[in-house]
């Protein structure tokens, strides 16, 4: 698909980066983390395939729930609206949960689930975003864990889509086309 694709652009961060990148941050949350069962709450649809890398780089007894939020709808640009779609099945009091979160632009999104998510009482929660777009952000994002920081390109890939495509690129790839 990459190389034939007149949609894709150059790629941002190869499979391979990726890959080393998150067996570092898997590293990095089983010590911060030891003795404890973190709970790890992936933001889909984006968030997917990183929580499956991500969790099978943490050495320790996580759990899982998965969020469903809307903000881009197909289009490439923030609309500053985030409506709940699929919430999550577990309680989260006295947890300490990490939120997955694919990509953090304006950083709205993650504004808004923080403070819905920290309203239900964990014992600490902590956000682990693969890409941080670089200068964007209109609100303080506090991030504790970031995989990559990236200029100001949209990108696909890795499970990260424009309208509904590209989600299973492995790489992290420039998208060039129309929006
Ligand atoms: P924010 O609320 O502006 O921070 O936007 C965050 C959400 O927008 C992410 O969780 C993605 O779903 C989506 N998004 C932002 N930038 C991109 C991109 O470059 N490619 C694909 N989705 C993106």
């Amino acid at each position: 698909m990459i190389g034939t694709d007149p949609n894709l652009g150059r790629e941002v961060v190869s499979a391979e980066v990726l890959r080393n990148r998150i067996a570092e941050l898997g590293a990095a949350i089983t010590s911060d983390y030891e003795g404890r069962a973190p709970l790890l709450v992936g933001v889909l649809k984006g968030a997917f395939m990183f929580m499956s890398d991500l969790s099978r780089a943490i050495n320790l007894p996580v759990e899982f729930d998965f969020m469903a939020v809307s903000s881009y709808g197909s289009a490439t640009r923030t609309s500053g609206v985030v409506r709940i779609i699929k919430d999550l099945d577990i309680d989260l009091t006295d947890r300490h949960v990490i939120v997955v979160e694919d990509i953090v632009d304006s950083g709205l999104t993650l504004n808004y689930l923080r403070r819905n998510l920290m309203a239900r009482g964990p014992a600490s929660l902590e956000v682990c975003a693969l890409l941080l777009r670089d200068g964007l952000q209109k609100t303080d994002t506090d991030l504790k864990y970031i995989g990559f920081t990236i200029p100001p390109a949209f990108v696909v890939g890795y499970g990260l889509d424009v309208g509904e495509r590209y989600r299973n690129l492995n790489a992290i790839v420039e998208y060039v086309g129309a929006e």
